[in-house]
């Protein structure tokens, strides 16, 4: 059974008279590397930074493990990791003194603990080599290790495939994925490349100006809880669109007996009755088939970013 540590409702960020990220509704299991994928500019760092409290949300809601960012920031923090901006090494000192400084600062981190994020991230043969000596990669993953001290059940990284070879994004790619299994956490983690976060991720959400506009498993993996675009033919689009917006369950219109939701399992099931008890006929139900790629390709007007 999956587990959802994040909860964002109707997440919304304005600046000025611009609305930057606008409506956000996600869920993010346990257990998953979980992609953020959108094009430069589409919100995704801005998103992070409310997710770690780093910037304020005009409105909506973010719980982590039940905890709201806003009202119980020490409470919801507690079970996050991220690196979101560099984070600061001592380059003069080894990858593994520069942990330790770190463990220092957080109560309860045993020697332990900091040998098993070494080789959770798979440092273990430079850790005692000074960080000035460290490729990029190399430097990363220390970043990912210190994030790792109180062992968080969320693990937020933006952008870490930036700067990357591709023996390095593959490195990345398997050290993600085996933290989420063996530790059981949830590793959210934003790109604007699509090939990388189809190689990288369980699950992709896609952001284009501040909306999210799709959120679909990449390979096989169960949408019991989390939202996926569905596809329902009713008798009349408009008025399903209308009575679906009445209860606040955004729908959009393909064709004048189609339209599209983005839901779960249980919120599919509401619109339907939702439809049903107005009076509306729906005559079927199904998921959008298209591919990744597509999706992406109408996001960014056809355009291959990256
Ligand atoms: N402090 C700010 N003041 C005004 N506008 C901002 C601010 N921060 C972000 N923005 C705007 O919000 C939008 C989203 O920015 P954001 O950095 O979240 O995008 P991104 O998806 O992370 O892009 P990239 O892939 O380039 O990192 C952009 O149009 C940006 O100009
Ligand atoms: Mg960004």
């Amino acid at each position: 059974m999956e587990q959802i540590i994040v909860r964002m409702n109707e997440v919304t960020k304005r600046i000025g008279s611009r609305t930057i990220i606008d409506k956000l509704t996600l869920d993010i299991p346990l257990g998953e590397v979980f992609g953020f994928l959108g094009p430069n500019g589409s919100g995704k760092t801005t998103t992070i930074r409310m997710m770690v409290g780093l910037m304020k949300l005009t409105s909506g809601e973010i719980n982590i493990d039940g905890h709201s960012i806003t009202k119980e920031y020490e409470k919801a923090i507690r079970h996050v990791g991220a690196i979101v901006e560099n984070p600061e090494m001592y380059k003069y000192l080894s990858g593994y003194r520069n942990l330790i400084h770190y463990a220092r600062m957080i109560p309860g981190i045993t020697s332990h603990r900091v040998k098993e994020v070494v080789q959770l991230v798979g440092l273990e043969a430079r850790i005692h080599d000074k960080v000035k000596t460290y490729s990029l990669g190399m430097r990363q993953r220390l970043g990912v290790a210190q994030a790792l001290l109180h062992k968080p059940k969320l693990l937020i990284l933006d952008e870490p495939t930036n700067g990357l070879d591709p023996a390095g994004i593959r490195e990345l790619r398997d050290y993600l994925r085996r933290l989420a299994k063996e530790e059981g956490i949830a590793v959210f983690v934003s790109s604007h490349l699509l090939s990388e976060m189809e190689l990288m991720c369980d699950r992709v959400a896609i952001i284009q100006n501040g909306k999210l506009i799709d959120v679909r498993a990449i390979q096989g993996q169960k949408d019991e809880i989390v939202q996926t675009r569905r596809i329902l033919e009713v008798e009349d689009a408009d008025a399903a669109v209308s009575t679906l917006a009445a209860s606040e369950q955004p729908a959009e219109k393909l064709a004048p007996n189609l339209i599209t939701i983005l839901a779960n399992k249980e919120t599919t099931a509401e619109a339907n009755a939702i439809l049903v008890k107005a009076g509306l006929k729906v005559y079927g139900i199904r998921e959008d088939v298209k591919s990744l790629e597509d999706q992406f390709l109408e996001v960014t007007g056809g355009e291959r970013i990256g």
